[in-house]
This record gives structure tokens, C-alpha cells and sequence, in this order.
């Protein structure tokens, strides 16, 4: 069954959780759907951990389209968002419709993303019939303006917190990731909307969660507080690479099992 923001909104509405990944590309989309979450989402942390940028800033709207077009393309079940990346929807509301109708039409996506408390371009967005995504806490396009990869929203900054995510939902976002901020204040906004809440580094009180998927498989070289590795998987291809380099190199592969006659 396909998943669709409805779909999300009742699993809010009866209190049940659901899980969310990044995906960049074909195959962990095919997996991922298999396994059964819920979003797939192609985040513009593919240029972190595809591409090797150490920001997200880099990343443009054109790479953004390989990428989602590979994970909407191997995906059945899940709602597969693509998140719009740094400029190329903070000039205008305008501007904010015109990438998100582009990541429509070429990637086939079912929804789309973008960071921070920006309510005319979500509602833009939305009066056209695209859904979107909100992300607030801290928002990776923003870390100079940040000073660094911080927790957000303690002290005073809370409320404006509470109040930026409310202002999403009054714009017609259909959901809102929270990232790396206190627990307590997680819960507060889970518990004030409608709509539901995906935490990353926000705690166990959220509607869903997230994580960047080559964090949760053990494939990056270094991986958050907030992540937890199911796998160890930048161990285990080192170990497999290093037995075929052995191998071809005492000649023990290929053997006739992988020859032709
Ligand atoms: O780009 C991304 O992967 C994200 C998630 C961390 C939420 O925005």
C-alpha cells in the first residue's frame, strides 16, 4: 500500500510511530522500502555523504534531481520526499514554487522539504498542491549562521521554537522534522500539533524518526551522538575488500565457478 501524508496523519491521530530514512539511490531505496518505512527521504545530506562536501551548501537543484529520481523510481510503498536545497528557495515564495514544481515533474517525488521557519513559501508551496515537509532545531543549511552544529532551542529560543513549528502547520507542512533539540521541548511540540513530528537528535517523544542512512548501517566515518549503528557496515566492507584484494592477488579468484567455458 502506498504511503501518503494521510496516511502519516492517521498514524499520528492513533498514536502510532513510524520510521523514516535518508536514501540517495536505487538500491538502499529498494531495501528500505522493502523493510517497510514509512519516508524515504532524499535528503541534501547526500552531499555530506555522497559527494564528500562538508556542508549541505554546496548542494544544487540539478544534483538534487539524480538523486531523487533514482530513489522515486525503485520505490513502492514509501512516501519519498526530496528536500530543496540551499538557494533554491529562500529569495521568494516565487522562487520556493518554482524549485519545488521542478523537483515534482522531474523526480517524481511525493512531497518536498525545506529548512527553517519560512511559512509564506510552505503555504506557497502547498496552494499549488505540493506537499511539504518542515525542518526546524538545527537546519544544516544554516550551520555558519549557527557557529557549528549546536543543539538548538534551549533557554529563551524555545518558544520561538514552539511557535515556528505552529506557524509551519498553520501553512499546511503535513509533517515537521525536529533536529537536535532538547527531549522536553520535542514533546511540547509533538503534543501542540496536528501534525506529526520526526525527531533527529530531539529524543523519544516524537510521532517518527529519522537518520542519514549510512549512520544507521555503520558506513560513515563518523557518526553523531543522536545516531544509533544497527550495523557495521564500514567494518565489514573494509574486511570483504581487503580478503578480494588478497584473493586477486594470490590468484585465488576468480576460480572456475566464476569462469566461462
Ligand atoms: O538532509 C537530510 O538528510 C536531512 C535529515 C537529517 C533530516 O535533512
Amino acid at each position: 500500500m502506498k504511503i501518503r501524508t494521510g496516511t502519516l496523519a492517521k498514524l499520528k491521530q492513533k498514536g502510532e510511530r513510524f520510521a523514516c530514512l535518508t536514501s540517495y539511490d536505487s538500491l538502499t531505496a529498494q531495501i528500505f522500502d522493502q523493510a517497510g518505512i514509512e519516508v524515504l527521504l532524499v535528503g541534501d545530506s547526500a552531499g555530506n555523504v555522497v559527494l564528500g562536501y562538508p556542508t549541505t551548501i554546496p548542494v544544487t537543484l540539478d544534483q538534487m534531481m539524480h538523486f531523487g529520481k533514482a530513489v522515486t523510481e525503485a520505490t513502492k510503498s514509501a512516501l519519498v520526499v526530496v528536500d530543496m536545497p540551499f538557494g533554491s528557495y529562500e529569495l521568494s515564495s516565487e522562487q520556493a514554487l518554482a524549485s519545488a514544481i521542478k523537483i515534482m515533474k522531474e523526480t517524481g517525488a511525493d512531497a518536498v522539504k525545506l529548512e527553517g521557519s519560512r511559512p509564506e513559501a510552505v503555504k506557497r508551496i502547498v496552494d499549488a498542491g505540493i506537499p511539504v515537509m518542515g525542518h526546524l532545531g538545527f537546519t544544516p543549511q544554516s550551520v555558519n549562521q549557527l557557529s557549528g552544529f549546536k543543539v538548538q532551542g534551549r533557554g529563551d529560543s524555545s518558544e520561538q521554537l514552539l511557535n515556528d513549528a505552529k506557524a509551519l502547520e498553520t501553512a499546511g507542512a503535513f509533517a515537521v522534522v525536529l533536529e537536535m533539540i532538547p527531549a522536553q521541548l520535542a514533546e511540547r511540540v509533538t503534543s501542540a500539533l496536528q501534525i506529526p513530528t520526526i525527531g533527529i537528535g530531539a529524543g523519544s517523544g516524537c510521532d517518527a524518526q529519522i537518520l542519514v542512512w549510512t549512520d544507521f548501517a555503520g558506513l560513515s566515518d563518523r557518526s553523531p551522538k543522536f545516531a544509533k549503528q544497527y550495523l557495521n557496515l564500514r567494518e565489514q566492507l573494509l574486511a570483504a575488500a581487503s580478503d578480494y584484494r588478497d584473493e586477486v592477488r594470490s590468484g585465488s579468484f576468480p576460480t572456475e565457478e566464476q569462469s566461462f567455458s
